[in-house]
């Protein structure tokens, strides 16, 4: 089941692809430009990143990839879409970044990696789709040099629980078929789902030899990418459906201790 899951997410994902990369959600054109695809949150969050290694671990077809190799990241991106991979690396050759992309699934990556890195990244929308976070953790860990740092900034399953997600994990997929969140998106696709509670997620990362540094939480998305949203201020769109704010997105730093330490 998981395979037929993961397989039938890849195709999905393919497709995907080529509406996003002529979306005006993405904006491939104004990236060409010269904008960041970064958000405030993000570039807070994992601050200066000039001269370092950077993994990028479900990195889509490379706009925050090669947002963050514009900063001065020396970037491999990860993702097991072959159509996101070859726009990622179209897109580095278009704009003159360097960076490497690695067309494989994140929970098998592990091997495939050429060296250790500073930092490892991954954002928004990125859990959902693995069966297994103990595992996503360990590639986690395995890619972290010592003394390395994983930055996390992930949707919310509190505020996907709202919308009648389940909020606990549980070992059969949820399928889904659904548009993409592009205002352009029009095939309805099928899609496998797992939740994995905040709780989870942290205490994979625990278990796999990581040391908490911070954690966050959000009232807001910084995308319009979910039904009924209002934009508060620029740039962060909050829930319109209820009386209180609820958490959004949430946030995670952690290290990976230096052998001594
Ligand atoms: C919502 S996108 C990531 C969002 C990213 N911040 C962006 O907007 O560019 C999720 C990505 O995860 C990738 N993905 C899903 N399951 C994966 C898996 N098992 N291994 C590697 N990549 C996967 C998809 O191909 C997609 O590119």
């Amino acid at each position: 089941m998981t395979d037929t899951a993961i397989d039938t997410n890849r195709a999905s994902w393919d497709q995907r692809t080529a509406e996003h990369v002529g979306s005006r959600f993405y904006d491939v054109a104004g990236f060409l430009g010269g904008k960041s695809s970064l958000n405030p949150l993000e570039l807070a969050q994992v601050g200066a990143v000039s001269g370092l290694s950077m993994l990028h671990l479900q990195c889509h077809f490379g706009l925050d990839s090669l947002s963050w190799a514009r900063l001065g990241a020396q970037v491999t991106g990860v993702d097991f879409s072959p159509a996101a991979i070859d726009q990622a690396r179209d897109l580095a050759a278009r704009s003159g970044l360097p960076a490497e992309f690695i067309c494989a699934d994140v929970l098998a990556c592990a091997e495939r990696l050429p060296q250790r890195y500073d930092r490892v990244y991954s954002s928004y929308g990125v859990l959902e789709w693995l069966p297994d976070i103990g595992r996503w953790a360990q590639v986690v860990a395995s890619a972290l040099r010592p003394g390395g740092v994983f930055d996390l900034v992930e949707f919310h399953p509190y505020s996907y629980a709202l919308d009648g997600d389940p909020y606990f994990h549980t070992e059969q997929p949820q399928r889904i078929v659904e548009r993409s969140y592009t205002e352009n998106a029009a095939a309805e696709l099928p899609l496998y789902v797992w939740s994995h509670p905040v709780s989870a997620v942290i205490n994979a990362l625990l278990d796999a030899g990581l040391r908490l540094l911070r954690f966050n939480e959000y009232p807001y998305s910084p995308y319009d990418c979910f039904p009924n949203l209002i934009e508060r201020e620029p740039g962060r769109y909050y829930r319109a459906d209820g009386a209180m704010d609820v958490p959004m997105l949430y946030s995670i730093k952690a290290m990976l201790p230096n052998e001594k330490d």
